[in-house]
């Protein structure tokens, strides 16, 4: 049957950057022969102007059904005053938690043409591939007790890191197969050093290896030195596996590697739907950029390369992912860029619908 795709542009920039990303989808419609099913709807701010709150119950219902769901951004600070149940960053935690996905994909890739853009030097990260595997639904953001408590005459601030065998293992078997479809490599991330949770996380991801992916090599690393190798070499790491909180900081120091927030695609997955495929959300890194919103200026990229995820996990069609990749390099080698990717003063910035007519243009000539 056809794949069917959700669409949640969302707020500030997540609509313009969708835009494109719709011309991309329907260049695969026309010119591949590739059908998507897609339904659009509302999210965060959007959907609270709407209807009250930051995601509805038919919106909800309808991301558990469809193959995969595609997510712009939410917020913006006309929403900063609303009461904490219905701002629009709960839209986002509600699609993530009641569709448990616990495995969060953050590919951190360096495209020749922005190698210069990295805070490191071009050899360090021209080429760079690599994907940072974080568990997202539990560890430390989540464990109990917590809250700020009084102990004798003074206030305590408490959160506890936990884990049980089974969120460990079953984050590090998405790794594990998302390291077979690459460079079959996989390093997990802790502190066993200094933490029990760290302890437990290294036992059972050596376990899943070694009784269900003895092919896959698997290296493990204390998380600040796996911050240090990051930063150092990145191209000895194929696949990363780590916790929320370790995860957290180490894409974010990845993401800082290739240069700007507008290129960062994500992807969150779950458990696999009766179809065989994950439950999933594409979104792009950036938020949704209220300072350029509604001016043309923003990057419509990480959304475009999203959409390319979504292409290689949820749809099976890594070629086209690949393909649509390609398009994106081959525009930023001829030198289109929008403002964000811009490098000498007085260069003229493409705009986002210049971007993306630029790589349909790219992909024509695929
Ligand atoms: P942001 O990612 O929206 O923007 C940070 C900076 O990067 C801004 O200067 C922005 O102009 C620039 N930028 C971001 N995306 C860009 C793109 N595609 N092209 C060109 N430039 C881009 O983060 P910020 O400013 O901290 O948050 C703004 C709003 O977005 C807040 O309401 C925040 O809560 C929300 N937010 C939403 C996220 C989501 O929907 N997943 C993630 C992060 C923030
Ligand atoms: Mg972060």
């Amino acid at each position: 049957s056809t794949p069917s795709l959700l669409i949640l542009p969302g707020d500030g920039i997540g609509p313009e950057v969708m835009a494109e990303v719709r011309k991309v989808i329907d260049w695969f419609g026309a010119k591949r022969d590739l059908a998507f099913d897609v339904s659009e709807d509302l999210v965060g701010g959007a959907a609270y102007d709407a209807h009250g709150v930051p995601l509805s119950d038919e919106t909800m219902e309808k991301a558990q059904q469809v193959d995969a769901v595609l997510l712009g951004a939410v917020g913006g600070p006309q929403y900063d005053d609303l009461d904490f149940s219905v701002k629009p960053e709960r839209g986002l935690l509600r699609l993530r938690k009641e569709m448990d996905l616990f495995s969060n994909l953050r590919p951190a890739q360096c495209f020749d043409a922005l190698a210069d853009f990295s805070s490191l030097k071009r050899d360090v990260v021209s080429g760079l591939d690599i994907m940072i595997v974080r568990e997202l639904t539990s560890g430390v953001y989540f464990g109990e007790p917590r809250g700020i408590m009084t102990e004798g005459n003074e206030r305590v601030g408490i959160n506890t890191q936990r884990y049980t065998e089974s969120e460990i293992a079953r984050v590090a078997r998405s790794a594990f197969e998302l390291a077979k479809r690459r460079d079959n490599r996989v390093c997990s991330m802790e502190k066993a050093n200094v933490m029990e949770s760290g302890i437990l996380w290294r036992e059972v991801v050596q376990k899943v290896h070694d009784e269900e992916y003895p092919d896959v090599e698997l290296s493990h690393m204390y998380a600040d030195a796996g911050g240090m190798q990051l930063c150092r070499w990145p191209k000895q790491f194929d696949v990363i596996v780590t916790d929320n909180l370790f995860g957290d900081l180490l894409s974010d120091v990845a993401a800082m590697l290739t240069g700007s927030l507008g290129m960062l695609p994500s992807a969150s997955l779950g458990a696999p739907m009766a179809n065989g495929r994950p439950k999933a959300l594409y979104e792009p890194v950036h938020g949704s950029a209220p300072d350029i919103a509604g001016q043309g200026k923003a990057n419509p990229t990480a959304c475009i390369l999203s959409f390319a995820m979504a292409l290689r996990y949820s749809f099976d069609l890594g070629a086209e992912a690949d393909r649509l990749e390609a398009a994106v390099e081959q525009v930023l080698a001829q030198g289109v860029r929008t403002a964000d990717l811009m490098q000498a003063e007085g260069d003229t910035p493409a705009s986002t619908a210049e971007m993306g007519d630029a790589i349909i243009a790219a992909l024509d000539a695929s």
